[in-house]
């Protein structure tokens, strides 16, 4: 595919031999109105499996996904620098470079939030009317990829004779998928799921779990969840963030990678659970 329109090879990382890394995250910061929630983030994200973010309340980690397709900028008293490299194509690119292509990237970036949001409108417009904002497809085209984007989240089935419904009056389970669905549609190169999950009873969270083990042979999922269970079930590997407030303007982020062989499971829960005299 195409290399959105600003590339930059990431320094030492080299562009071809390199791609077993989706997204290298350089010395990252973010703080809101001064006060600091990620402070020097040395990260690098795999290009395929489930990499699950797990870590306690205010750690940071939807603020790391929101980094991830820059929303971050969008709130009041937002201050940030380091870079993010992710690889599109064959190379590189630093999504932090004033030249990104917001529209492009988030659409690359498919991103969905904790709580459903669809659009106050049809089920149908929920997929067709981003289709339209950011492709040039023809209506037979969205039709097209709107159907096949309902059937891979397994919904098709469930609204195909209701297309013209408020999506407002799906579930909650329902409305996570339609939610999915519509970034689907938009073909991105990585899925960003914050807690996919909080709002839904557990038979709903396991059909979307077995969602996300089935997509995860076709994109790389970087998830967050506060669920240790649904960890174990889903992930390929574990990112721990742990953050100590030093003052009201300095913290100390620790950020641990474990893959998921059992041996790393009382460790991790330990470091989860930010107690040292477990096990
Ligand atoms: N837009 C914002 N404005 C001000 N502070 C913010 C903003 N977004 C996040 N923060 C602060 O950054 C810190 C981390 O927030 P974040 O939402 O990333 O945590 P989290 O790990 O996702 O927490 P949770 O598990 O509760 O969702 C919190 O102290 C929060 O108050
Ligand atoms: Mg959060």
């Amino acid at each position: 595919m195409e290399p959105l329109p600003y590339t930059k090879p990431l320094n030492g990382a080299g562009t071809n031999n390199d791609l077993s890394s989706f997204c290298k995250i350089t010395d990252l910061n973010v703080a809101f109105h001064g006060r600091k929630v990620l402070h020097n983030l040395n990260l690098s994200l795999p290009d395929s499996g489930i990499t699950v973010i797990v870590g306690p309340s205010g750690s940071g980690k939807t603020t790391l996904l929101r980094a991830l397709n820059r929303l971050n900028e969008h709130f009041p008293g937002y201050s940030g620098s380091g870079q993010i490299n992710m690889s599109f194509s064959d190379t590189y690119q630093d999504i932090n470079h004033s030249h990104m292509d917001l529209a492009a990237l988030r659409r690359l970036v498919g991103m969905v939030f904790q709580s459903p949001n669809v659009l106050p409108t049809s089920i149908v417009r929920n997929i067709d009317l981003p289709l339209k904002l950011v492709t040039s497809m023809d209506k037979g085209a969205r039709q097209e990829r709107m159907v096949r984007a309902l059937q891979e989240v397994h919904l098709w089935d469930e609204v195909r004779d209701r297309l013209k419904d408020s999506a407002q009056h799906l579930s909650g389970g329902q409305q996570q998928r339609l939610c999915l669905a519509r970034v689907l549609a938009l073909r991105p190169k990585i899925l960003l799921l914050d807690e996919p999950t909080a709002s839904l009873d557990f038979k709903t969270a396991q059909r979307i779990e077995d969602l996300l083990l089935e997509l995860k042979q076709q994109y790389p999922i970087i998830a967050v969840s506060h669920s240790l269970q649904q960890t174990r079930r889903i992930a390929d590997r574990i990112v721990v963030m742990k953050t100590v407030r030093l003052n009201a303007n300095s913290i100390s982020l620790n950020v641990t990678i474990w893959n998921t062989c059992s041996c790393c499971w009382c460790r991790c829960s330990d470091l989860y659970f930010q107690s040292d005299d477990k096990h």
